[in-house]
């Protein structure tokens, strides 16, 4: 399969390089072009003429998508309309990568494909918009919610990921507030990747949910990443009022794999096998090991 990756250094686009490496790929990163630049897109695309475009780019620093509401939707929405026309041209798959947060539940249940959509942010709604545009315009699509990335492209130099940060933080001894009250799964795109790999030699159309099985906050999250690492970290739990973020999360954003699931496709693990692994390949941490 010919495929092209948008967003390749990207924490998800980076793993996907490797994983679906056995097939023809062509990898663009944002200094090859502007995923808003639609003429640009559609040469670089049409030299190709790929069979599936993957697009991983977005907008997706919540917090600021609250006050450029423009470039949220102009790189989430508007972005993505260009994406689906061109794939239409080139009669070729957009495979496009959504988000947990165009989800809000209570608690009682992890969410499924069916659940309606309730997004509680600019991001969200830009994403959801997304989903709108993809699933309306492009012919052949798969659309992909997942939740809650980390990957080793996110870590130094790019500004850091959760695990990075965490770990930065309690091996510098630095106190920490962190909500307890979003329950999220994070998953490591070095589990992601593969299963989207997957999805494409099944040739899946339609709306997908993929993330880690299993669920905690982000306070859970950030003491697991430390005691793994054998490390004593001053991490306090706090409200998301408390911490006072400009943009309002889902409490509950946990996605059921459920059409996986039925298809018997689901490989996605718990989020403490994935976390395992990201320290084991980053770190060099064995997972269980006697930390120093
Ligand atoms: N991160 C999460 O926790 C999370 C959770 C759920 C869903 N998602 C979704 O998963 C996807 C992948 O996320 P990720 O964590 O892998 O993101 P990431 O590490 O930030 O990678 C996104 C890549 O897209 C590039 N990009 C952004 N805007 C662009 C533009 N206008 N034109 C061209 N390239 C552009 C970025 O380049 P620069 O580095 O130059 O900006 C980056 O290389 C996104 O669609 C995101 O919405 C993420």
């Amino acid at each position: 399969m010919k495929i092209a990756i948008l967003g390749a250094s990207g924490q998800l686009g980076s793993d996907l390089r490797e994983c679906l490496n056995g097939h023809e790929l062509t990898a663009f990163t944002r200094e090859d072009f502007d995923v808003r630049d639609q003429p640009a897109a559609l040469e670089h695309l049409t030299r190709i003429r790929p069979d599936v475009i993957v697009n991983t780019t977005a907008f997706h620093q919540v917090d600021l998508c609250e006050s450029r509401a423009d470039d949220a939707f102009a790189v989430n929405t508007v972005a993505v309309y260009g994406l689906a026309a061109i794939a239409n041209r080139l009669g070729a798959k957009l495979v496009h990568i959504s988000t947990d947060y165009v989800l809000s539940g209570d608690g009682s249940r992890p969410l499924s494909e069916d659940d309606a959509p309730c997004p509680v942010n600019v991001y969200a709604q830009s994403k959801l918009a997304g989903e709108y545009v993809v699933r309306n315009v492009a012919d052949r699509h798969l659309l992909i919610r997942t939740s809650g990335l980390y990957g080793a492209a996110g870590g130094a130099g790019r500004g850091g990921n959760f695990v990075e940060t965490m770990i930065r933080k309690a091996g510098n001894g630095e106190h920490a507030r962190i909500v307890d009250d979003q329950i999220v799964s994070p998953t490591w795109t070095g589990d992601l990747a593969p299963q989207i790999a997957s999805m494409l030699d099944n040739d899946l159309e339609g709306l997908f949910h993929a993330s880690a099985e299993g669920s905690c906050s982000w306070y859970a999250f950030a003491t697991t990443v430390a005691s793994l690492c054998g490390l004593a970290a001053s991490f306090t739990a706090t409200t998301s009022r408390a911490y006072g973020s400009p943009a309002p999360r889902p409490a509950y954003s946990v996605l059921e794999n459920a059409r996986l699931e039925r298809l018997g496709l689901n490989r996605m693990l718990d989020w403490r096998d994935g976390l395992a692994r990201y320290l084991q390949v980053r770190h060099g941490i064995a997972p269980g090991a006697p930390h120093p």
